[in-house]
Parts: structure tokens; C-alpha cells; sequence
């Protein structure tokens, strides 16, 4: 199978977890990047089951309004009994590494409102130690080169994403040659350098469940 047709898989497997578990007239947060628009792809399909979505990036809420899905402000939304998202990097603890795309600070905002966290992954993306893709953190630009610095400091090598900005006006380091030992500890290190948004580490808040897309199947993994 090839990737894209694991995305796929992985994908429908999400919209039938979502359809057999989650209420009718459910809101549904929905994730960020290609494993994501799978996902929105197949949750199209099962539309009239779903109240609303709630959107991660405004490139998931397009995509979402594009197939007539309604796509609600999270603040006007009090429960969410799941988000559904792709990540970069996930070890069998379901702690990840995200924010590829850019959106990890909307994924995080997103994902701490729900329930339940289920990360849609091919199997390229289980590690044992999260660190090789490079890890993004959300930064506000006049504290850039400080940010840069004091990630130094801490053994990584930051690279400002060049030409890029977040939908929240922010830039991205991405920060290469980690080995990450102890992910939550380190995301909150990270996120205790002032003018830091948020990094992409999601191991104080990790998933809940990992739909494991296979050349022998879609896996279920709970921590
Ligand atoms: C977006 O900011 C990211 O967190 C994505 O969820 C992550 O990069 C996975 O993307 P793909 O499904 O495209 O690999």
C-alpha cells in the first residue's frame, strides 16, 4: 500500500470510530494537514450525524465549509467528546510530536477542550524516541533571536521556518537534533521561555487512542 492509500484507510477508520461512538449531534474538532483532510474527506460522508465541527487552522475550516460541514468558533462550544488529528511523530506512549503544517497551537487549543485526543497515523510516524522530525515552537516575532538562544542553551538547533506565519500572526523555529527523553517535561520547558506560544510536543496532553494505519490493517493503541 502507499502512503496516501494508508491515509485514506486510517482516515475511514476515524469517521467509523466517530460515527459508532460518539453521540448524534455531537460537536467534532478536526486536525490539521494531509492525514486531517482525509479524515474531513470521509467525515463528509457522515455529515448528518455530526452538529458542527470545530476547526484547527483555517485551512481545515475551507475545507471543512467546502463540504458543507458547519464550522463553529471553539468559544462558542463547552464540550467536545472528540479531536481527531494527525501527527508527525507518536510513540507508543501516545506522546507526539505535531505542528508540521504550522497549526499546533490551534491543534493544542482544540484538543484540550475535547474528550478524547484519536491520532490518525501511518505507520511511518511510530517512534521510540521523539526528536528526529524537527520539533516546531509557535513564537512571537520580536522574541525570535532571545527564543532561538535560549533553545540553544538547551541542546537544539533552531531554524526559523522562512516565509512562513501562523493564522495566529506568529513564526515557527523548528528545532533540529533533539533526542527527547522526557516529551512533557521538555514541552514544558520550552513553553516556560517568555515569547514562546506553545511548542509542538503534545505529552502533558497526549492521545488517547492511535489509529495505526498498516499494510495488514488500521491498529488500535491506547496508552
Ligand atoms: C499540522 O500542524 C500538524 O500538526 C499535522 O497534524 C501533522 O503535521 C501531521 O500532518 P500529516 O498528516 O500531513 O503528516
Amino acid at each position: 500500500m502507499t502512503q496516501d492509500e494508508l491515509k485514506q484507510a486510517v482516515a475511514k477508520a476515524a469517521a467509523d470510530y466517530v460515527a459508532a461512538n460518539v453521540p448524534a449531534g455531537s460537536i467534532v474538532g478536526v486536525g490539521t494537514g494531509s492525514t486531517a483532510n482525509c479524515f474531513i474527506d470521509e467525515l463528509a460522508k457522515i455529515k448528518e450525524r455530526i452538529g458542527a465541527t470545530v476547526a484547527s487552522s483555517e485551512a481545515t475550516k475551507q475545507r471543512l465549509e467546502a463540504h458543507g460541514i458547519k464550522v463553529l468558533d471553539l468559544n462558542e462550544v463547552s464540550s467536545m467528546p472528540v479531536y481527531v488529528d494527525g501527527a508527525d511523530e507518536i510513540t507508543a506512549r501516545l506522546e507526539m510530536v505535531k505542528g508540521g503544517g504550522g497549526a499546533l497551537t490551534r491543534e493544542k487549543i482544540v484538543a484540550a477542550v475535547a474528550d478524547q485526543f484519536v491520532c490518525v497515523c501511518d505507520a511511518s510516524k511510530l517512534v521510540d524516541t521523539l526528536g528526529k522530525f524537527p520539533l516546531p515552537v509557535e513564537v512571537i516575532p520580536m522574541a525570535r533571536e532571545y527564543v532561538a538562544r535560549e533553545i540553544v542553551k538547551l541542546g537544539g538547533q533552531p531554524k526559523l521556518r522562512t516565509g512562513f506565519t501562523t493564522d495566529n500572526g506568529n513564526l515557527i523555529l523548528d528545532v533540529h537534533g533533539l533526542r527527547i527523553g522526557d516529551p512533557a517535561g521538555f514541552e514544558a520547558t520550552l513553553n516556560g521561555i517568555v515569547g514562546v506560544v506553545t511548542n509542538g510536543l503534545f505529552a502533558c496532553r497526549g492521545a488517547d487512542l492511535l489509529l495505526l494505519a498498516t499494510p495488514t490493517g488500521v491498529k488500535q493503541i491506547t496508552r
